[in-house]
């Protein structure tokens, strides 16, 4: 049998009618579908399908801090576990979790933090727990959306949402959310997020080469798609509210209605 490579990468990242090797455009995210309340057991739970990426968030908190000695008296913690399945790549991947995960995990709960009121809930800890069932470039960024999105479905209060997209460069051109394969083939990448209440950059991280000129056009690319990210994120908290709006309603309207017969 012969020996299937499937991390052999291509030779070039455009087709000849100037599109992505998955059909996108240059500024084209790919498809994003997001939902809340997918998990009975956790607090506040969301999942999202970014591309092949299929990832879980499940949220617990305000709780009470294990280990105890991790508990702040003048503020709650924030603790993220960013978790990729053995089966979410095609490489084995070790089911511990490793170095990677481990600056994944700190790396988003940096960028949840400041979304947070952490210092009304002293003694008690916000727990997140993130799972990427399937993998295919820019997990850390749609983690961090996707783990802002549980945080709100669990009734947290919040500043704002925080979205995260990675911008980077593909055969010299600059492109906005980069594939696994353009993320491995490219020349560089830039994952970014942003915190909404104050319009910050939570975080940006650099990999690669890139002109320094660059920069603002890189910038101006990712701020565009992070706009188009937290629409589809208000759009999935909108409708939870609209449908327990609806479903109130038809309980009041029910018991009015036993009331007159
Ligand atoms: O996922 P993200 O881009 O945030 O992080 P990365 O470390 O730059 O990984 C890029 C991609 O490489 C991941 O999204 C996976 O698709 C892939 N990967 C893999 O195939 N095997 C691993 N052990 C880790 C990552």
């Amino acid at each position: 049998m012969p020996l299937i490579i499937k991390d052999e990468y291509p030779e070039v990242l455009f087709r000849e009618d100037g599109k992505r090797l998955d059909g996108r455009e240059k500024n084209e995210l790919r498809p994003i579908k997001m939902e809340v309340g997918v998990i009975k057991n956790a607090d506040g739970s969301a999942y999202l399908e970014w591309g092949d990426n299929k990832i879980f968030a499940a949220v617990y908190g305000p709780r009470e801090v294990h280990p105890h000695h991790l508990a702040k008296p003048d503020r709650g913690i924030l603790r993220v576990f960013y978790r990729m399945a053995t089966f979410s790549v095609f490489d084995r991947k070790r089911p511990a979790p490793g170095r990677r995960e481990k600056e994944i995990s700190m790396i988003i709960s940096d960028c949840i933090e400041p979304i947070l009121f952490l210092e009304l809930y002293p003694g008690t800890s916000f727990e997140v727990f993130i799972e990427v069932i399937n993998a295919d470039g820019g997990t850390r960024c749609a983690s961090t959306t996707v783990a802002a999105l549980a945080l709100a479905d669990a009734g947290i209060p919040m500043k704002s949402l925080v979205s995260a997209v990675a911008v980077g460069k593909i055969d010299g051109k600059i492109v906005v959310d980069l594939s696994g394969i353009e993320d491995k083939a490219g020349e560089a990448d830039l994952p970014c997020a942003i915190t909404w209440y104050n319009k910050e950059i939570s975080l940006l991280q650099f990999d690669g080469d890139m002109d320094l000129n660059e920069m603002s056009e890189f910038l101006d690319l990712a701020k565009d798609a992070l706009g188009r990210i937290h629409q589809i994120q208000l759009e999935v908290l909108k409708s939870k509210f609209l449908t327990i709006q609806e479903k109130s309603d038809e309980i009041i309207v029910n018991k009015e209605n036993q009331g007159e017969s």
